[in-house]
């Protein structure tokens, strides 16, 4: 299977996770639109679900198809699902490719199962290759930026700063190089005010779902108390 083929078979594998009733997250991205299609082929079966979505993209499209969805849910999801820009073999992810980080990580944090489906190129021993996306908000963002390049990274702004998020904020590229202990870079940008959120998603996913060239590979993990 080609990437684009891994990406929608990683995405029909998800849709058995989805609960007939209840509260799930949806992700934003490639792989996520083929989820979302997917379940739009199927809006009958899903009439008794209420999504969540992770951008003002997925909103429009689970609109579209007719589907519930709210963005005001107090309580935890049953389920969230979406992309991933790097995955490694302990479930941390960078994200954040499409500049909806933030929304994705409040999403995940809020969802007893976080399950990521992604093509096999996204599955790395390390991560870093990809450039870490920090959303940061614009006032003041030239110090903030200077913050970052102070722990030891280039950063540039996405798109030279014409790129808004859908918080009205910019998002910071940075260049960390392979990254030895990411939950310590995670740490590390969270002391830095201006900072909204970063890509790095560590101890949040509960499985990955892999498109291979074959078939599907499933990935299971298991968050750690207290991290
Ligand atoms: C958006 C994301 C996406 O999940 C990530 O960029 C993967 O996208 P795709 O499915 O298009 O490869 O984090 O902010």
């Amino acid at each position: 299977m080609d990437i684009m083929e891994q990406k929608r078979s990683a995405a029909k594998y998800s849709l058995s996770f989805i609960p007939r009733s209840g509260i799930v997250g949806i992700g934003t991205g490639s792989t996520v639109k083929y989820l979302i299609d997917l379940i739009g082929e199927n809006t009958d079966y899903f009439r008794e679900v209420t999504f969540v979505p992770t951008s003002i993209q997925t909103e429009y499209l689970l609109r579209e198809y007719g589907l519930n969805v709210t963005v005001s849910f107090k309580g935890k999801m049953l389920l969230d699902i979406d992309g991933a820009d790097e995955i490694d073999t302990q479930g941390n992810l960078i994200k954040g490719g499409g500049g909806a980080l933030t929304r994705e990580k409040i999403v995940a944090y809020n969802s007893e199962e976080f399950i990521v489906i992604a093509d096999s190129g996204k599955y790395v021993s390390q991560l870093g290759k990809f450039k870490l996306p920090i959303e940061i908000l614009p006032f003041l963002a030239d110090q903030t930026i200077e913050n970052i390049r102070n722990l030891g990274a280039s950063v540039q702004l996405k798109d030279s700063g014409s790129f808004v998020t859908d918080n009205g904020n910019l998002i910071a590229i940075a260049d960390f190089g392979m990254m030895k202990d990411p939950a310590s870079v995670a740490r590390s940008l969270s002391v830095i005010p201006g900072i909204v959120e970063n890509g790095l998603f560590i101890n949040m996913t509960t499985r990955a779902i892999e498109g291979t060239e074959a078939s599907i590979r499933e990935h299971v993990y298991f968050r750690k108390n207290g991290e």
